[in-house]
């Protein structure tokens, strides 16, 4: 596992965004699976304006969205699916083919997961994950105490995440379950990225750092992955010891 740690965030974000294209350049038929949320909104949009600006070839490659509210439909604007498609689906202007998300309002949330995991499979697996990481060290919606093993699959959501989960909603939501891409997808992809910014993720950074691998914080999965990265910027590096910091870009 490398850390590389950022002046702030603005500085991550075009790191991340410049691996997300150096990834389509080598491989342009890459599979990308992406994270919602707060943290990739800015190397989201970095991307796709340095994707225009440099004309790179997009036309062979896959996305995937990491996971969804379960009952959340994708008109609603806290769902996963409409942070996607409003930050990288639409603006990229893809394909339907080109994206698989899973549709967290099917009456079979359980042919969702075989159908991720099918498109997983037949595009001979990940190459580049980029995931954030929620407050209880969760990857996606891989609550503490998942399996490591779990492929595609529907879990119930740890308090934390209900309670945290609210900042997407304009109103008032009940989300209680998550259907999510498993860790033994995770540990299988070719490159996994881990990125977080700000004071309140320092703490959890520190504990999927120096706490010994658990099921109990997903997170610290990154440990034992053979091409996991974690990008911070410098705040949410701030509980690291000092001899991470010369690593600062
Ligand atoms: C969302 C997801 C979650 C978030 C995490 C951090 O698709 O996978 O695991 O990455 O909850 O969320 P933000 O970035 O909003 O702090």
């Amino acid at each position: 596992m490398q850390i590389r740690i950022y002046k702030n965030y603005e500085a991550l974000s075009e790191a991340t965004a410049n691996t997300m294209l150096q990834t389509i350049q080598l491989k342009p038929n890459a599979v990308i699976c992406l994270a919602s949320g707060h943290t990739p909104l800015l190397p989201c949009k970095l991307f796709v304006q340095k994707r225009k600006e440099q004309n790179v070839d997009i036309s062979q490659t896959t996305f995937l969205g990491l996971d969804e509210w379960v009952g959340v439909p994708p008109e609603n604007e806290g769902s996963c699916h409409f942070f996607l498609n409003n930050t990288v689906f639409n603006p990229l202007g893809l394909n339907k083919n080109q994206f698989h998300v899973f549709d967290s309002i099917s009456k079979n949330l359980e042919h969702e997961c075989e159908k991720m995991d099918a498109a997983i499979s037949s595009k001979a697996g990940i190459d580049l994950m980029i995931v954030g990481i929620g407050l209880n060290g969760h990857i996606g919606f891989n609550e503490p105490g998942v399996s490591f093993k779990n492929y595609s699959h529907v879990i119930k959501l740890d308090e934390i995440t209900v309670t945290v989960g609210q900042k997407y909603f304009s109103s008032q939501t009940k989300v209680l379950k998550g259907i999510t891409i498993g860790l033994q997808h995770l540990m299988e992809a070719k490159k996994v990225i881990l990125i977080a910014n700000g004071e309140k993720k320092a703490a959890i950074i520190k504990k999927t750092i120096e706490e010994k691998v658990t099921e109990k914080i997903p997170s610290t999965i990154m440990q034992i992955h053979k091409n996991g990265l974690i990008m911070l910027d410098a705040d949410a590096a701030s509980l690291l010891p000092q001899n991470y910091l010369h690593e600062t870009e």
